[in-house]
């Protein structure tokens, strides 16, 4: 189990692969944005913003440290949260999130059944950022207004994210059992994807619902290419390093992803 800590929160992990990826198009699959449909599931009953008015559940901005059951704004804690006495961590809520029902018997959060390990730290992490556990600008506060207008292109959408994919290199390591692959991208403001590997190269659309997502071709490993989404919200806030986040483009594959300062000219 991962133990998270603000000074190395992974990003929430992208989407689970595509499956029939022949025609170099991202294929639907069931699996894809699993994790943020399930951070999604808790913004059903609870808000994370800043000052958002408490729904089913408490909101859950600044829930990190914070005493559990305390929250004065929130009349309905049950006696068995009123009665706990912990601070809220990324250990003790991944604790509950595993044992919905078990870690604080009687209480009344109603989630039908546990959240699986693989989406747990995903979703921990996706809450520390939306919730101020981490000393960053909230993304969908900084671009709120910007992003809601749909008019407009990406670029002015989410224009951190945009300049730093564009005008650097994402460097990735996949990783499967002992083979290991190394590569840099390049994404271009074209929508295509080029790579310090001859004959692979790929392209990236953002869907209505402002994910990013890019396919990857003529990969020398098997299967030759991949697919992967994730939310541009996780991303706008521009960070450089060699690995950022690892997801998961088939099950047994870890991709490390990172962000490095500049790229080569063309042709060089
Ligand atoms: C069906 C509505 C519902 C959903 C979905 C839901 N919660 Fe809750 N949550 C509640 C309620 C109601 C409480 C108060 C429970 C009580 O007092 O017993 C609560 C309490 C909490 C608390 C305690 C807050 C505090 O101040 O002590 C945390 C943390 C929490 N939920 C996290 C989550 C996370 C993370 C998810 C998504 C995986 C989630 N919840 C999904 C309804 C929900």
């Amino acid at each position: 189990m991962p133990t998270l800590s603000p000074a190395r929160t992974p990003l929430p992990r992208a989407a689970a692969p595509a499956t029939e990826t022949t025609t170099g198009r991202p294929a639907r699959s069931r699996r894809s944005c699993t994790t943020l449909s399930a951070a999604r599931r808790c913004r059903a009953c609870h808000p994370l913003a800043d000052r958002g008015a408490n729904r089913t559940g408490p909101n859950l901005w600044g829930v990190f440290d914070r005493q559990v059951g305390t929250l004065d704004a929130y009349e309905n804690f049950s006696d068995a949260l009123k009665a706990a006495d912990f601070v809220w961590t990324p250990d003790t809520l991944n604790a509950w999130l595993a044992d919905p029902r078990g870690f604080l018997e009687g209480n009344e959060m109603a989630i039908p059944e546990a959240v699986p390990e693989n989406e747990r730290a995903p979703i921990i992490s996706f809450l520390m950022i939306e919730t101020g556990a981490v000393d960053w600008p909230v993304p969908e506060n900084a671009f709120a207004d910007a992003q809601a207008d749909k008019s407009k292109p990406p670029a002015e959408r989410f224009p951190s994210f945009w300049n730093h994919l564009m005008t650097n290199t994402s460097r990735y390591r996949w990783e499967r059992g002992e083979e290991e692959l190394k590569f840099d991208a390049y994404f271009n403001t074209d929508g295509s994807i080029d790579t310090s590997i001859d004959g692979m190269n790929g392209f990236w659309h953002i869907t209505d619902k402002d994910f990013f997502c890019y396919a990857l071709k003529g990969m020398p490993v098997d299967p030759g290419n991949m697919v992967e989404c994730f939310p541009i919200a996780a991303m706008a806030i521009p960070r450089f390093a060699e690995e950022l986040w690892t997801s998961r483009p088939y099950d047994d594959v870890s991709l490390h992803g990172g962000i490095v300062p500049g790229r080569p000219q063309q042709g060089g």
